[in-house]
């Protein structure tokens, strides 16, 4: 048999403080998709990142078909034909989708964009991967950007094509879509890894699975050898209790958040949010399902005061809430997990101390003169074991952290505010099966408490767990409030197409 076309053999990479991949293998074959697999800081996205070179381990060795290799940098390992997509797309906006492809590539001046637009136009036909050279990135939607970024390693020719949690930001029909370009790509002779949570996806669509737990390797099998039973207990190292009815019953109360006939406009200035009417009440969690770029971002940014609203008004427990205004809204009670994590969530280069300090650095209980260091590192240290954050220290910048551990960070500022209203948008997007039922616990207790929560999430698995009623947002309009027990996928799904409005319940 001819050698593998990549093998990773015992790897370790250290950082400060931790062991991310500890003498860790890998073996994927040309022709094969393989999923790689682990719990939020198995050290998954380490091992790719030594793979592309952008990490020297500090220990093991590579071969590529059988040849041993050392990268001295990333340029070295898209020349050997490995290419990866990073969760977070590296696009120039204002640029076109050609001029993005073009970046980087050898030839300076002499590259000829309109012929470099006819082959991206030919790769995207091929690969099934629709897309308008023409198009700036800024305009195109997170699905679009990540066949650009896929377009671009086509055109490098790479042969080991590494995706890190590419469906965390698609659509189901966007995932579909993809996974069938990846195929596409293996039955041509490429060697296809990608990570993720969703264990219904690697059933779907991986031929292989690796699984790290802890940065080692635990098991390499065949999909066909296993199930996602298996592949929990093998991630997690225990028994994890089926996901149960969460929802306890009805405790509804009073009205918390009222929002009547508000319009506002999105970042390019046009209708977001159209004649938006709804309410939450206490110990009620409402859900709004819809595709990315429907408004509902927008619905949140209006309620935590981060944009403003041209008519219409917003009440927080009877008292109107200050348009456009963050500070009224964290005063009123409003609590805001948004999508991105490390853009509006957290502050990357500061450390976990400070952003857990951001929103309450205004509170007397840290002192109203000097601030009392000690005492908001203690409380800090005990939010960080009660919604059990992993991290090496508090003292780490934040970027440094695994995307749940980030998740868990966020939450836990969130929660302790002591909010009146919840907002949580993709709150387990990128999380794993322990992480996400911890998430989804936080979320009832809040439920439990009182709060008005509004869950914002394209995953309809996820609103139909956990929310009471679920509206359904298209083009910046509600298409309709169902209770729960109401409602089905299918009636979901059409109405989350724009193909059907029901008048229910509002
Ligand atoms: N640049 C870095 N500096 C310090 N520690 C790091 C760095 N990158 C990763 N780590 C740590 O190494 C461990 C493995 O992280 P890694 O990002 O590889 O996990 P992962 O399996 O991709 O997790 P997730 O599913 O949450 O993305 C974590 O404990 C993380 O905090
Ligand atoms: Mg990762």
């Amino acid at each position: 048999m001819s050698a593998p076309l990549v093998e990773m053999k015992n790897i370790t990479k250290k950082f400060p403080g931790v062991i991310a991949n500890s003498g860790a293998n890998l073996v994927v074959q040309a022709g094969e998709i393989h999923a790689l697999l682990g719990e939020n800081g198995a050290g998954k996205s380490t091992l790719m990142s030594v793979l592309t070179g952008l990490y020297k381990p500090d220990e093991g060795d590579i071969y590529l078909s059988g040849e041993k290799i050392a990268f001295r940098s990333p340029k070295d390992a898209i020349k050997a034909g490995i290419g990866m997509v990073h969760q977070h797309f590296r696009l120039v906006a204002p640029f076109t989708v050609t001029e993005n492809v073009a970046l980087g590539l050898t030839g300076g001046f002499r590259i000829n964009l309109d012929k470099l637009a006819k082959e991206i136009s030919a790769l995207s036909h091929d690969y099934g991967l629709q897309l308008d050279p023409e198009a700036r990135i800024w305009q195109l939607s997170v699905g679009e950007q990540q066949r650009v970024e896929i377009i671009k390693l086509l055109y490098r020719k790479t042969k080991i094509l590494i995706l890190d949690e590419p469906t965390a930001v698609l659509t189901p029909q966007e995932a579909h879509d993809l996974y069938a370009t990846l195929r596409r790509m293996a039955q041509e002779g490429c060697a296809v890894i990608f990570i993720t949570h969703k264990l219904q996806e690697v059933m779907d669509a991986a031929d292989t699975i690796t699984i790290l737990r802890g940065g080692c390797t635990i098991a390499t099998m065949s999909k066909k050898d296993t199930d996602t039973k298996q592949l929990v207990q093998l991630m997690v190292g225990r028994e994890i209790e089926h996901k149960s009815g969460v929802i306890g019953g009805e405790i509804k109360g009073n009205t918390i958040l009222q929002i009547d006939s508000v319009h506002a406009l999105n970042d390019k200035g046009l209708p977001a949010l159209k004649d938006v009417s709804l309410s939450i009440a206490a110990g009620e969690i409402f859900g709004i399902a819809a595709v990315a770029g429907n408004g509902q971002r927008e619905l949140a940014e209006v309620i935590t005061g981060l944009r403003p609203y041209h008519s219409g008004s917003i009440s927080v427990d009877g008292n109107p809430l200050k348009p456009n205004d963050p500070k009224a809204s964290i005063d009123a009670g409003v609590s805001y997990v948004p999508d991105d994590r490390l853009g509006t969530g957290l502050v990357p280069n500061l450390d976990a101390l400070d952003n857990l300090f951001l929103k309450d650095y205004r509170n007397p209980r840290w002192g109203r003169f000097l601030l009392k260091q000690g005492a908001f590192r203690e409380h800090a240290a005990q939010l960080v074991k009660e919604f059990s954050v992993s991290m090496a220290a508090l003292s780490n910048p934040v970027k440094m952290m695994s995307g749940g551990n980030l998740q868990k960070l966020l939450l836990a500022r969130e929660i302790s505010a002591a909010p009146r209203v919840l907002i949580a948008v993709y709150p387990v997007r990128g999380l794993d099966i322990g992480a996400t039922e911890s998430v989804h616990k936080l979320l009832m207790e809040q439920r439990a408490a009182g709060k008005a929560i509004l869950l914002i999430s394209e995953d309809l698995e996820e609103l139909f767990l956990m929310a009471d009623r679920i509206a359904v947002m298209y083009e910046g309009d509600i298409m309709g409030i169902i209770p729960k027990h109401e409602a089905t996928v299918a009636e979901l799904g059409f109405m989350m197409a724009g193909a059907k409005r029901r008048e229910v319940g509002a």
